[in-house]
């Protein structure tokens, strides 16, 4: 549409700026010491939300961080896109890897750099900006809401209770969520799945105290090296988690989805060569993309105990401790796993130590059906503005309230993510390319535009 290119042609440093100015606001959901500029980082949000046109915005307080709420009403009989999307970002930590400031955005070779620049508020605000767009130009046919939430990378521990106390303001015909990746600009592709996440820590005990290793150690368990033996103890030689019951719920991918998985683009040299590593790992007789997408794994994503000061301590620890994390596909239960993956650590354990293991958030893994109107406007949206059809493929992160508005809305979820695997998500440097910025503006305006004709088209026909 050629109104849209030139009101966003005119526009476009602006939209940079702002969103500049966004993520120089530290919104670490994380962190006690951040909730003022959680507080900040929602009214900013909000105020934006009102620039672009809605005629509603509205924080709603939660027990932990608020979550912001707007609308653009044009005619009640007319479709309902809800967006979902979060202010939160992810602690910037260990901050002597970033090469400028996580909350002081810079753009270099066409990329911003800042935390959050991707994940998620550069792709929340492609759809501020595409608001705008549609409003300005008098061009908007359908209704608008925004679900913005400042507790995602924390496990929306609150968005639960909001969701189903505010179900009737919430009403939509389908939610739209940009926070996922695609393959590249050249390449685009849609998500149609994400994993599910089971999340737990154990804690290892030994002796009552810290001992000294030279008086004690022969004689006493170090809880260091029981943890480290039972961790290790959870993949086999294929590289399958050996926890009795982990794959008895996985639906197997058929052979034809499994061929259509192959025909996504992957270049092995290149992925190993972005990440530094000479090899490949994972689950025997799957592909890279099948492992990251179609498969269950179980990762260790921190561990500790001991001294880990300057210089050495001679110290046999009382404790040893690990964050385990699993990724869920379709039909697994984060519950159900969580407590599998509890009980087989507690069982697995010998006698010389106690193990403790608690649960912390987890998720359900989501697809979406690609026969849905949703779908159908997302691609159509990707082939208007990209020139080529995307690609669906099964995205391997998880947003946890994708299943729960499916469970409390009764309505679908589509994933139009304009990110990059490698956009350093959760990592130092995080990234969005102004570019991939850029086209998210451009194409979410078609996303509305064909949502509208395809469900109006529907209730004609029906
Ligand atoms: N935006 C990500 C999820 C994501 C990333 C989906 C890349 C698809 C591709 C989201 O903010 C996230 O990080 N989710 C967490 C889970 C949450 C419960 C903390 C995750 O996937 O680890
Ligand atoms: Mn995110
Ligand atoms: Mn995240």
């Amino acid at each position: 549409m050629q109104v849209w290119k030139e009101y966003q042609e005119k526009n476009k440093e602006r939209f940079l700026n702002e969103l500049l100015e966004l993520l120089r606001i530290p919104s670490v959901s994380a962190k006690t010491e951040h909730k003022p500029d959680m507080a900040a980082c929602a009214e900013a949000v909000k105020q934006r939300l009102v620039e672009a046109g809605a005629d509603k915005a509205e924080i709603f307080p939660t027990d932990g961080h608020p979550v912001v709420y707007a609308e653009k009403i044009i005619d009640p009989a007319a479709p309902t896109v809800l967006v979902y999307g979060h202010y939160d970002v992810q602690p910037a930590e260990p901050l002597e890897l970033w090469k400028s400031g996580p909350f002081d955005p810079v753009i270099i070779d066409g990329k911003i750099f800042a935390r959050g620049s991707c994940d998620d508020k550069g792709q929340v605000y492609m759809h501020i900006k595409a608001l705008e767009t549609l409003i300005q130009t008098n061009t908007l046919k359908n209704n608008i809401k925004f679900c913005i939430e400042g507790e995602e990378e924390v496990g929306s521990t609150n968005l639960g209770k909001f969701v189903s106390s505010h179900t009737e303001l919430l009403k939509a015909d389908c939610i739209l969520i940009s926070d996922s990746a695609m393959i590249s600009l050249k390449t685009p592709s849609l998500d149609i799945g994400l994993r599910g996440l089971s999340y737990i820590e154990v804690e290892v005990t030994g002796p009552n105290r810290d001992l000294h290793s030279g008086v004690y150690g022969g004689a006493v368990a170090n809880p260091i090296t029981i943890l480290a033996k039972m961790i290790a103890s959870l993949h086999d030689k294929k590289n399958r988690i050996t926890i009795p019951g982990f794959y008895d719920d996985v639906i197997e991918s058929s052979d034809e989805e499994r061929k259509l998985m192959a025909e996504a683009p992957f270049k092995e040299k290149e992925y190993k060569k972005d990440l530094g590593i000479k090899k490949l790992w994972g689950e025997k007789g799957y592909s890279t993309n099948e492992r990251t997408g179609i498969r269950p794994t179980l990762e260790l994503n921190g561990i500790w105990g001991g001294y880990i000061g300057e210089g050495a301590k001679t110290v046999l620890p009382s404790k040893a401790f690990a964050k385990i994390s699993a990724r869920l596909v379709p039909n697994q239960n984060s519950g159900k796993i969580a407590k599998l993956l509890i009980d087989h650590l507690e069982k697995i354990a010998p006698p010389s130590v106690t193990v403790k293991a608690t649960l912390h958030h987890g998720g359900e893994p989501y697809i979406t059906p690609i026969e849905s109107n949703a779908y159908k406007a997302a691609a159509k949206a990707i082939e208007a503005t990209f020139g080529k059809a995307p690609i669906p493929v099964r995205g391997g992160g998880s947003i946890p309230i994708c299943s729960l508005f499916e469970k409390e809305l009764g309505i679908k979820v589509v994933l139009m993510g304009f990110g990059l695997d490698s956009d350093n998500l959760h990592s130092p440097n995080e990234k969005f390319d102004v570019a991939n910025f850029y086209k998210g503006i451009e194409t979410i305006p078609y996303f509305h535009k064909y949502f509208t004709e395809l469900t109006k088209n529907e209730v004609i026909g029906n």
